[in-house]
């Protein structure tokens, strides 16, 4: 398995929008692997294949405390969406911001599994915010796209500011929630 490099904003290559998985072969079980071990290492709880320059619909997905259970979402789809909630959100590819989004508090998912099997998922909580960051990935939008100019402006000084010091932690342990 491979630690591969993620984008960071704003990285024009996090906009480009991501295509179908036709097979599910070695090839795409190969690219979850290596997704996993990088979101596992990041350590983040979700990761999304554009955010490593693949621009293909494939999402790994963990948020156990003790990363035991790993969730893979090839070609993912939300085919419904019900009641709205805000929670605090960070992503691997916008490092050291968190930010308050609001999204819908339970979604139903239709993906393929990494045996190419269809299956649906019905959920809500840490897992239902992650599902709905990741998805929005794949189309090439990003969290900060939520935030009013001022705070995405913010939140690009600080990564250019992190970026300038090269010793900026992704995040601070404890006191937010992990990036998705
Ligand atoms: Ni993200």
């Amino acid at each position: 398995m491979t630690i591969l490099t993620i984008l960071e904003f704003p990285d024009e290559r996090l906009r480009k929008k991501a295509q179908p998985i036709a097979v599910v072969d070695d090839a795409a079980r190969r690219l979850l692997d290596d997704m996993l071990e990088t979101m596992y290492a990041a350590p983040g709880v979700g990761l999304a294949a554009p955010q490593v320059n693949v621009h293909k619909r494939v999402v790994v997905i963990d948020v156990t405390e003790e990363k035991n259970s790993p969730l893979c979402l090839i070609n993912p789809e939300i085919i419904s969406k019900e009641g709205e909630e805000e929670s605090e959100e960070g992503c691997l590819s916008v490092p050291g911001v968190f930010e308050k989004i609001t999204r819908a508090e339970k979604i139903t998912v239709r993906a393929q599994d990494r045996t190419g099997q269809s299956f649906e998922l019905e959920t809500g909580g840490l897992l239902a915010v992650c599902i709905q960051h990741e998805l929005d990935h794949l189309e090439g939008k990003l969290f900060v796209d939520y935030l009013s100019p001022l705070k995405r402006h913010m939140a690009r000084k600080k990564i250019q500011k992190a970026h300038r010091q090269k010793h900026e932690p992704r995040a601070k342990p404890g006191s937010h929630a992990a990036p998705i």
